[in-house]
């Protein structure tokens, strides 16, 4: 977005003054009460840590800030498997349901309670590490939303190993990036994935993976598609082979006593690079960071059913479908597939049906809904629902009221939660029963965390003022660096303003002190809540052999936020076509997945460039959002860019 057109939405926005106060029912038995800013930042810390966590042995310090490191809880010890899973069935919890799972084929649903999930954790922590797998050897999984994705992720906590989950929907290119960059031994996968109603063949994407990842030694592959899949003999071996023929009894397997600091997983995400950063999260803060912020942002008690429906592959997963609610005890929802199969209401069926009352999606969702219209919700008793929540880009406030009315019955708060990977956890965000919210508005900093908005000089902005976001101190989720490049580390996020963090979004904070985020201010785009970073897409686009240049930004979309447009030159002065926007699009999605393929692609013989040489991204952004042309002067060739707006009557394609 330019300066000029971030102003003019952010006004926008601004001038949204629809209020929603706190109701006295919800406050009186809210988790979050209203001394909770009060609270002295350490205080906090400590006694949330305590009182939400069970320790092996104690720490002997909060934390050490050691700019741009921070360390939280040092010299603790625990486990976290022992945190979500073996305390509560010890604490008479053993029959709570802590996954009401359902397949995407209809009538394919299982109910895994807590002593369940006990059994089936030490029954795969057994089968890993006689496989191999112990304390600090390194895993990728490669899964479906499938219960034995949270199953592996708990039995590699369990015995100390690190890993890291890559979303199902990534090419083999980019699994083997992450296997090689993590230095992975293992990978669990599964045969196939449903998707739609079709089985997607994950298996032959990880074997063209592994083919690219030399330190793999072995695949565990969970029998989920009933597809025929390639098998190597030796590397290859069956989960229900490993796993089923073991001990489920806790004693079998006890919990690896892991240091507070210990390297939890890795999550990859898009930077400015054409290279993703593996950014690191270890073992206490994490456990505490999303324990705590799931029990006051969302309310929780413990007969509430809660749903977050994002993909395990993504952050959100792993702190609010995983780590968060199983800390606290709490009954999820969990869903393999997508919400249009067999048809448009099988959200609100599962809503329905396990008496959801605390619902968590993303913005572009809500979108999808609302374009389907406000039917299908109707359509089935969605009373249970008392709390909504919101995560992945800047929602507009038309979505939130929709949301509102039409999936929350005009009653539940909705809160609008600000965060990143590299954050682990929510860190702007309403508390409900407190906050009196306001649609489009993260509204205020979690307690124990300082934000503020800066101008170009790093001087904080007064009220109203837009900026970039920056957060002052530290907090316990908080990324612990970017895996084997410490250097990229310091460039990304602390160098721009010394001595805070940089996030690399815009902000504005109002006379309230409430923020506004304004989307990314660097060569990130968020397409529908994901992020993709314009370098790795022109990468992809260059690696096609017939592609001699090509320059990617995104222009807004209604639907999915942003939209990925690729300027592209062909070799030889080929003139592009249908066919040819079609190749290069499968090319980008066979490089790094379906989620990166360009919305369109616009064929020049030239690119925009200063006489340096330099592409003018700024024209093209102008471009493809059908704006006025910025400034031309300091292009070589001034008329290039005039023919690419003609070329540029651009038709979007879907999927
Ligand atoms: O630009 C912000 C946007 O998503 C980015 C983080 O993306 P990712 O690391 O993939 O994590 C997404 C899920 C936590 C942020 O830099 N973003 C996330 N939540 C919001 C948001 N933008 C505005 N409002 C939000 N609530």
């Amino acid at each position: 977005m330019t300066e000029e057109a971030g102003a003019r939405a952010i006004d926008a926005l601004l001038a949204e003054e629809r209020r929603y106060p706190p109701q006295p029912e919800f406050t009186a038995r809210a988790n979050a009460q209203a001394d909770i800013y009060d609270r002295n930042f350490e205080e906090f810390w400590d006694t949330e840590a305590k009182a939400r966590v069970s320790w092996l042995a104690p720490y002997d310090s909060l934390y050490e800030w050691d700019l741009p490191y921070a360390k939280w809880f040092l010299g603790g010890k625990l486990n976290i498997s022992y945190n979500c899973v073996d305390r509560h069935v010890e604490n008479g919890l053993g029959d709570k349901v802590a996954y009401y799972w359902e397949g995407e084929p209809v009538d394919d649903r299982r109910v895994i309670t807590y002593a369940d999930l006990q059994g089936l954790v030490v029954k795969a922590a057994n089968g890993f590490r006689k496989l191999g797998i112990e304390r600090g050897t390194h895993v990728g999984v490669y899964m479906g939303m499938v219960p034995e994705l949270p199953i592996t992720m708990l039995a590699l906590a369990r015995i100390g190993a690190p890993f890291t989950v890559v979303f199902g929907g990534f090419s083999p290119d980019s699994l083997s990036g992450r296997l090689n960059d993590m230095q992975c031994e293992y990978l669990i996968t599964q045969d196939g994935a449903w998707r739609r109603g079709r089985i997607f063949d994950l298996k032959k994407n990880a074997d063209e993976a592994m083919e690219m990842a030399p330190t793999v030694k072995a695949a565990v592959v969970l029998r989920r598609g009933g597809n025929e899949i390639g098998w190597q003999e030796g590397r290859d071996h069956w989960w229900h082979d490993v796993v089923e023929h073991e001990s489920d009894d806790p004693s079998s397997c006890p919990p690896e006593a892991m240091d507070a600091e210990d390297l939890f997983f890795l999550m990859y995400t898009s930077g400015t690079t054409a290279r993703p950063k593996g950014i690191m999260h270890t073992t206490a803060g994490y456990l505490v960071g999303t324990s705590v912020t799931h029990h006051y942002i969302f309310d929780v008690k413990p007969d509430d059913v809660f749903w977050c429906a994002a993909d395990i592959g993504w952050i959100t997963g792993h702190s609010y479908i995983v780590v968060g609610p199983l800390a606290n005890a709490t009954t999820s929802v969990m869903y393999e597939g997508l919400p249009d199969f067999p048809d448009r209401d099988r959200w609100w069926q599962i809503v329905e049906r396990y008496k959801v009352s605390i619902l968590y999606t993303a913005p572009t969702t809500i979108r999808t809904h609302m374009k389907w219209g406000p039917e299908y919700a109707a359509s089935h008793d969605l009373s249970s629902l008392r709390l909504l929540g919101s995560v992945g880009e800047p929602i507009n406030p038309e979505a939130w009221i929709w949301y509102r009315e039409h999936v929350g019955g005009g009653r539940t708060p909705v809160v609008d939660t600000w965060w990143q990977t590299e954050t682990g956890m929510i860190l702007i965000t309403p508390l409900p029963g407190l906050t009196t919210l306001k649609p489009g508005s993260a509204t205020k900093p979690f307690p124990g965390v300082e934000a503020a908005v800066y101008d170009d000089h790093g001087n904080e902005v007064p009220p109203g003022g837009g900026g970039y976001l920056v957060i002052k101190t530290p907090w316990p989720a908080m990324l612990r660096g970017i895996y084997g490049d410490p250097e990229r580390y310091q460039q990304t996020y602390w160098s721009r303003f010394p001595g805070v963090y940089f996030v690399g979004d815009g902000a504005r904070k109002d006379e309230d002190g409430d923020f506004w985020l304004m989307g990314r201010v660097d060569d990130v785009m968020n397409v529908s809540g994901h992020r993709i970073s314009t370098i790795e897409v022109e990468s992809a686009l260059v690696d096609h052999p017939e592609v001699a240049e090509a320059a990617v930004c995104g222009r807004n979309d209604p639907m999915t936020g942003q939209a990925i447009v690729a300027f592209v030159t062909l070799k030889g002065g080929k003139e592009g076509s249908p066919e040819k926007m079609t190749e290069l699009r499968d090319h980008v999605a066979k490089v790094i997945g379906p989620i990166a393929k360009p919305a369109n692609i616009v064929f020049t013989p030239e690119l925009p460039k200063t006489r340096s040489g330099k592409i003018m991204r700024r024209l093209l952004r102008d471009v493809a959002e059908n704006r006025a042309l910025g400034d031309t002067t300091t292009l070589a060739d001034a008329s290039v860019v005039e023919e690419i707006k003609e070329r540029a009557t651009v038709t979007p394609t879907e999927d």
